[in-house]
């Protein structure tokens, strides 16, 4: 049995996920500098998987649209008049031109800028200019925009680019059930940051496929190693730590939560965010102070017996580990959630579209905005006013902060990414809890030989 199996306190009513057994892969820097990797990559992969692109809420109203962009493509998402979504691809089918270049908007119709065909939310053709010049006869009931098969859940928009793709269901195979117990299509956006990264997209999944840089890299100054096993009131320690993956090809991380464990100082002052979270839900911080490692079976009980008055009303879908806990997920290939029992962390890596040493960075934040409750939502990026509007901020790496914990890991990147083109490289050498690194590598090659679609 691995010591992540021994561990003790851990959810057993989530069904359990398969256990896999991987080739080992050891990683080179080719595959983070190549062009011909990316475009095998883009070929093989990127077009034929479900990605996260939009958010329904965004689109309320018929000719609502979203515009997404994913590589070299860019992906047009409108809200149709029977309340569904269709998505695609942002090119006017008269020569090509694209036909919208904001991020978002309403339309009776997409004129397109260049001849001013005129598109129907629907996709359809519904105005050409001289239409009675074209030796092919009128393109309108003849042209269509190109439709990507699009679907809904939790509230976002997933397109693939594959015509005969598997449904979004079996795509994200136990991932769906968990997080439908949460409600997250009701949940409000938070923060919505970009950033273009000067480092290939898989250097940022690989960081958020292990937690083994964690005690490093979010090292808080000053602390000792026996504090360090405690993180924002989670245990770090691989050891307590459940690990999975699952057949579909995402990886699930679980680590003990709602902790105040050793980070309790010498006069016995529980430290924030725990000692304002318990006070949230009718604890002393102060009856905890000898005795740290209590705090999360008594917010477990609290939340149990609160919530739901409180307006948190799929507590009772949950179990206790997810009442406290850190559940982390990476859903093939590019989309990393950590899934607290009141926020949903969005990060996400898109290629870019030529070059394989960018890609863009995606740091969100949605959380449930339950009647009554009016204390402001703790997010990666610091506190938030309930209710706010947030806009989507895109700027340039290091302009703006991400939030702390995100500019730390965003510190490390670039290094990495240089390293990737030394001759003294000779490939990684993975820890065990290093594991779904492997594997989100191993799939990329699975999916490049044409052993999965
Ligand atoms: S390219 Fe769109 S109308 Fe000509
Ligand atoms: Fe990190």
């Amino acid at each position: 049995m691995s010591p992540q199996e021994q561990a003790s306190d851990r959810p057993r009513d989530l069904a359990d996920w398969p256990t896999q057994s991987l080739r080992g892969h050891k990683l080179d820097g080719h595959r983070y500098t190549s062009k011909e990797f990316a475009e095998q990559e883009w070929e093989y992969m990127w077009t034929r998987i479900w990605l996260l692109l939009g958010r329904e809420d965004e689109m309320p109203n018929p000719g609502d649209w979203q515009q997404e962009e994913v590589g070299r493509e860019s992906i047009l998402m409108v809200r149709q008049k029977d309340g569904g979504i269709k998505a695609f691809y942002n090119v006017c089918q008269h020569r090509g031109q694209r036909l919208v270049t904001e991020k978002k908007g309403h339309i009776a119709r997409f004129i397109c800028p260049y001849h001013s065909w005129a598109w129907n939310p629907d996709g359809s053709l519904d105005f050409v200019q001289d239409a009675d010049d074209f030796p092919d006869g009128n393109p309108c009931g003849k042209l269509v925009l190109e439709e990507i098969p699009s679907e809904t859940f939790a509230g976002f928009v997933w397109v693939n680019m594959n015509p005969d793709c598997v449904s979004l269901r079996e795509f994200l195979g136990p991932v769906w059930d968990e997080w439908e117990a949460y409600g997250i299509e009701k949940w409000k956006r938070y923060v919505a940051k970009t950033t273009m990264v000067p480092v290939n997209w898989k250097v940022v999944l690989d960081n958020f496929n292990e937690s083994y840089h964690v005690n490093t890299v979010h090292r808080p100054k000053g602390d000792d190693v026996e504090k360090l096993r405690i993180h924002s009131g989670v245990d770090t320690r691989y050891k307590t730590t459940r690990f999975d993956m699952a057949n579909e090809g995402h990886g699930r991380m679980i680590m003990l939560g709602g902790y105040a464990g050793p980070a309790i100082d010498k006069e016995g002052a529980i430290g924030e965010p725990l000692a304002s979270i318990l006070t949230e839900w009718e604890l002393d911080p102060a009856d905890f102070s000898s005795r740290g490692e209590a705090t999360r079976e008594a917010l477990q009980a609290a939340r149990r017996k609160l919530g739901p008055d409180k307006g948190y009303d799929y507590f009772e879908n949950l179990n206790d580990s997810q009442l406290t806990d850190a559940y982390h997920y990476t859903l093939f290939p590019n989309f990393a959630v950590s899934l607290w029992v009141d926020g949903f962390h969005f990060l996400r890596a898109r290629p870019h579209p030529t070059d394989p040493e960018q890609c863009l960075f995606d740091n969100w934040w949605y959380a449930p905005d339950p009647e009554g409750v009016s204390s402001p939502v703790r997010t990666t990026a610091g506190l938030v006013e309930r209710g706010a509007a947030v806009d989507h901020e895109e700027f340039e790496a290091g302009t703006q902060t991400m939030g702390l914990t995100i500019d730390q890991d965003m510190s490390i990147f670039p290094g990495q990414q240089l390293s990737m083109r030394s001759r003294g490289y000779r490939g990684s050498y993975l820890g065990g809890q290093e594991t779904r690194v492997s594997r989100l590598h191993e799939l990329i090659d699975d999916y490049i030989e044409g052993k999965r679609s």
